[in-house]
């Protein structure tokens, strides 16, 4: 959307009126000091609730709390002010009905401070997310590998192969169509994904999709390198932070072993320096 950094975040309706330009940067963040590295330089930052693998060891998502959104949304918000900040609504928060998922949404609006929320799902979601435009709540919608229905789907499968292609592109059209301002696609054949894209009007934010999608979206601790426990095939590294943050630490056990750490310049003499007495 913008090559130099932002000085202010875009709306949700600038994100949907960026449909078909400049692909749209997107990232997860979940603490301060992330979300301010990424502040301004890419468009949307998603507090995803991938935060319960990446940041808490959890085994799926399904695991995920409003309060956890909420705690790390809040630590998000403190350091963002030229993105849009999106949270992503955990399981459990939206299904049972348009009226729970209001009062979800809205929780998540006012307690964190983000401009919208996410939540998984297509044609059967459309009511909701109606229910939730209709009341002033932005939503980003995500379809193909939802990873909340993981057990629902038989695992981490690609989505929408062959004839299952109809239904994706159905699912696209009908969030659309509900009022979401931009669809995530994930894990979904490069041509289907091309497809949703020249046929939904709304921006599709691409994971393992294709390049054609109007935007990219990747977690932090993915991208950095930091999360190693497996790695997706649409996950590509730009950094091997976890590599390096390991040698940091046996350097640090190796130096304190030792005694070589601390060393003069790390302690303090009982008189301060340039004083005599
Ligand atoms: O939770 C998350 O990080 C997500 C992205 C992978 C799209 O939903």
């Amino acid at each position: 959307m913008s090559a130099t950094p932002r000085q202010t975040a875009p709306t949700p309706a600038a994100i949907r009126a960026a449909k078909g330009g400049t692909p749209l940067v997107a990232l997860t963040a979940y603490t301060t000091p992330t979300a301010r590295m990424m502040d301004g330089v890419v468009d949307i930052v998603l507090v995803g609730d991938s935060v319960g693998m990446v940041l808490h060891g959890l085994p799926s998502t399904l695991g995920v709390t409003m309060e956890m959104m909420i705690l790390h949304g809040q630590a998000v918000r403190r350091g963002l002010g030229a993105s849009l900040m999106v949270v992503d609504m955990p399981f459990g928060s939206y299904e049972a009905g348009p009226e729970t998922a209001f009062a979800n949404a809205a929780r998540l609006m006012s307690e964190t401070g983000c401009e919208a929320v996410k939540l998984e799902g297509g044609r059967h979601m459309a009511d909701t997310i109606r229910f939730l435009v209709a009341r002033g709540v932005p939503v980003m919608a995500h379809v193909g590998l939802t990873p909340q229905s993981v057990h629902a789907l038989g695992g981490y499968k690609v989505q929408g192969r062959g004839a299952a292609g109809e239904a994706l592109i159905a699912d696209a059209q009908a969030v659309a169509e509900a009022g979401a301002f931009a669809v995530v696609l994930e894990k979904v054949p490069a041509a289907l994904a091309d497809r949703v894209t020249s046929e939904v009007p709304i921006p599709t934010i691409g994971i393992g999709a294709s390049a054609g999608c109007d935007g990219q979206v990747l977690v932090v601790d993915d991208m950095l390198g930091l999360f190693t426990e497996f790695r997706p095939k649409f996950v590509k590294r730009f950094a091997t932070l976890g590599e390096r943050a390991e040698a940091a630490i046996a350097a640090y056990a190796g130096e304190v072993r030792a005694r070589t750490f601390p060393a003069e310049e790390h302690t303090f003499a009982d008189t301060p320096p340039g004083e005599t007495t």
